[in-house]
């Protein structure tokens, strides 16, 4: 692994975090995966070689419950599970060079073998532990076969994590008044053996690898605070009977209540062996197109490969539920192993329907195959998915907001721009009209975009891959639109050529930049230039080469969604729901302990991160939301846009106005200058507070003067409780909003 810039010659490897083999896909479960599938695309684009591996998450106590509840083994369960989510990723273009899953041979023999090395390095240790157990049952409860209360929150916690509060993985033993998941008994702690793996003593190794982890700022930030506040060793095993087996069997003996003694049934924890499935999917795929292709060692092993010592270029996409997993035990485990150190983790934010939470159990979601059934394209999903907000930010969608940014950007920006350019060239010289060269114009505006694009991959946003593509196609149609060719084309024919020649240009960088967002449409788009071969096998620098002719008819690539189309999609969502509350009412007459929507969550297929789509519901119990103002049919130009000077600002002091019950003084640092601004948070921010916060400032508001105080620029708030918008990355005073 080296910390250059990308392409490097290091293999590399993109994860998506495993989703969980228990239920149906929606939409948001698909973030992680479309995430890393643009992320991977765009490495490629680059020229870095790249394996891209997934694979289901077979064990654990999520699948075991749900499969207990059909009244199935937990491995026809799983398995079949994982075959349709095997077959539901490619429908959205989500290309894995190899999806396994955790219960193959292969994960199986590279677990224990991990788990021996671990052992044999000395890094395992055997303790007594306090374990849940139902005395009614006669039966262990490990990890989400118990609820209770979160020791350090005091939320309402599963076993293994405080999913509803401070999100913090919780090892055996800690849930306070724990409770049978599965009947609801009361449980008393029970001591156990268990094996530990010592991550306490990688503290410092961890401190470290953060400084040097690559991604999203989430991922290192929060791993940084739990390191400060001290590494606890880590349970690796359970009893359980599904899972891989503890390597060496089921050895340990431990006293049962009543002096009895039995022989434990201990299997590895669900979070061993779903990472090492990275590791194994990589190997099936070596082992599949031959190492030569893809050397699985060499990018996973340290000192394998002497071309690449420090292993390959390990990239983690997952949901930002996981992090702890992916930046304490994940590395820890690696690092005492000898494999490669990962380079960068990128964790997503959670998807929102419409501003609240999916919400399984109430059917609030738009299912993976009913978009797909709906007629609609897998591309225009992708598109949204991976550029609606930065990756760590959360994403709402909603029917109106996937129409908007469709026929807005997709449509009236990509699609416009290369409809007119190809039809305009198609009609009026049948070929693509071959200039000596793209002028230095539109070929320095290519090659800006190709920046953009390789910056965006070296700073793990895939939001701004997408942008790299919808920037130039802005430039492409304004460049049209001022050329006007149609005017050129009877009196000055070479200058006509020349501006068709250059868009066409335009067009087939577009195709190039493109793919990693819109696989399926790219290669559309790059049969209809006439070009050889497939996008799918480009490198960018085929984006700087002229376009080669021989254009087919356009189509147009993007197809606009009605408003009609809209409100049937909302009355049928709606709809849905309904009947799912009215289901669900009449089910709790009947049923005391009615699980609440996360709980039902958990049912849902979780991914690298898919509890989030459910959990999502933390943020916005479905039924008190507050009404939503209709969203306003003025529409305002960009230029009106550009009008607002939106900076960010940073709060240096606040006071309140004598006389003035709601307001305060502030003075904000705006880059340039520090303001004094008046605003109405008195009573609803605590004063103290205030200084540090980064908030959005229209900083060329008229001046106004307020009790005695000229107030210079306008904090920007939102809703009855005045929240403060600001920024969440890196964004310093002055910045401007765009
Ligand atoms: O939280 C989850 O959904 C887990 N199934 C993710 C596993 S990711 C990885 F490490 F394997
Ligand atoms: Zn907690």
């Amino acid at each position: 692994m080296s910390h250059d810039d990308f392409p490097t010659d290091d293999p590399a490897v993109v994860t998506c975090g495993l989703p969980y083999a228990n239920g149906d896909l929606h939409i948001g479960h698909l973030r992680t995966y479309v995430g890393g599938d643009v992320y991977r695309r765009a490495l490629e684009r680059l020229g870095q070689e790249t394996a891209f591996v997934s694979g289901s998450d077979m064990h654990g106590t999520p699948v075991a419950v749900n499969a207990e509840q059909e009244g199935v083994s937990p491995e026809r369960f799983a398995l079949d599970w994982h075959e349709r989510y095997a077959a539901t990723f490619p429908k959205f273009n989500v290309e894995f060079d190899n999806y396994g899953h955790t219960h193959d041979e292969t994960n199986t023999e590279v677990t224990q073998q991990l788990v021996r090395d671990l052992d044999e390095a000395g890094h395992l240790y055997e303790k007594e532990i306090m374990v849940a157990y139902d005395p009614v049952d006669d039966q262990y409860l490990p990890d989400r076969y118990v609820e209770g209360t979160c020791p350090y929150c005091g939320a309402h916690a599963r076993g293994d994590e405080c999913d509803e509060g401070c999100q913090r993985h919780l090892e055996p033993g800690e849930v306070e008044d724990p409770e049978s998941t599965i009947t609801g008994n009361p449980a008393e702690y029970r001591e156990r053996t268990h094996k530990f793996f010592e991550v306490s003593a990688f503290a410092e190794y961890l401190s470290d690898f953060l400084d040097r982890l690559e991604g999203t700022s989430n991922a290192r930030n929060q791993p940084r605070e739990w390191i400060e506040q001290g590494l606890q060793d880590w349970c690796i095993t359970r009893d359980m009977d599904w899972g891989i087996d503890y390597p060496g069997g089921e050895a340990t003996e431990s006293p049962r209540e009543g002096g009895e003694t039995a022989e434990q049934d201990l299997v590895l924890y669900v979070w061993v062996d779903a990472p090492i499935e990275y590791i194994s999917s990589t190997k099936q795929y070596s082992e599949g197109v031959g190492a030569d292709a893809f050397d699985w060692e060499a990018a996973w092993k340290e000192g394998a490969s002497d071309a690449h010592p420090e292993g390959g270029e390990i990239v983690h996409v997952i949901g930002r539920d996981i992090i702890q997993h992916h930046t304490i035990f994940w590395p820890a485990m690696l690092e005492a192993t000898g494999h490669a150190e990962p380079r960068a983790v990128m964790a997503s934010g959670f998807v929102t329907l419409g501003g609240k939470g999916f919400s399984t159990s109430r059917d609030r979601a738009v299912w993976a195959d009913e978009y797909l059934d709906e007629g609609f394209h897998p591309d225009p999903l992708r598109y949204y998915l991976a550029t609606n907000g930065g990756f760590q930010q959360d994403v709402d969608f909603s029917w109106e907001k996937f129409r908007d940014r469709v026929n807005t950007e997709l449509v009236g920006t990509v699609g416009n721009f290369l409809y007119r350019s190809l039809l305009f060239a198609h009609r009026n010289y049948d070929d693509a009209p071959i200039a000596d060269a793209t002028s230095d114009e539109v070929a320095e505006r290519i090659d800006e975009a190709i920046d953009a694009f390789a910056a965006a991959v070296n700073d793990y946003s895939v939001r701004a891959v997408g942008d790299a593509v919808t920037d130039l196609a802005r430039f492409g149609n304004e460049y049209i639109q001022r050329s006007e060719p149609w005017k050129l084309v009877d009196d000055e024919p070479e200058k006509a050529a020349q501006v068709i020649h250059d868009c066409v240009a335009i067009a087939k960088a577009i195709a190039v930049l493109f793919e990693p967002i819109a696989p399926e449409k790219a290669e559309r788009l790059w049969d209809q230039l006439g070009e050889d071969g497939s996008v799918h096998e480009t490198t960018v620098e085929a984006a700087r080469e002229g376009p080669a002719g021989d254009l087919a008819e356009p189509t147009e690539l993007f197809a606009q969604i009605e408003d009609e189309r809209v409100a049937a999609l909302n009355e049928k969502l709606e709809a849905r729901v309904a009947d799912a509350e009215d289901d669900e009412s009449g089910e709790e007459d009947g049923e005391s302990g009615e699980e609440d929507d996360e709980a039902d969550g958990e049912e849902s297929g979780d991914d690298g991160g898919t509890d989030e789509n459910d959990t999502a519901d933390e943020s916005g119990d479905t039924d008190d939301m507050p009404d939503i103002e209709p969203l306003s049919d003025d529409r305002i130009g960009f230029d009106d846009f550009q009008e607002l000077d939106i900076r960010i600002g940073r709060i240096e002091e606040a006071e309140g106005i004598e006389g003035a019950d709601d307001l305060l003084k502030l003075r904000v640092d705006l880059g340039a200058e520090t303001r004094t601004i008046v605003a109405g948070l008195k009573q609803l921010h605590d004063v103290d507070d205030l200084p540090g916060t980064k908030v959005a400032v229209l900083a060329n508001m008229e001046k106004a003067e307020l009790f005695g105080v000229e107030s210079n620029g306008m904090v920007l708030a939102a809703g009855e409780e005045a929240d403060l918008l600001t920024t969440h990355e890196d964004a310093g005073p002055g910045t401007k909003v765009k």
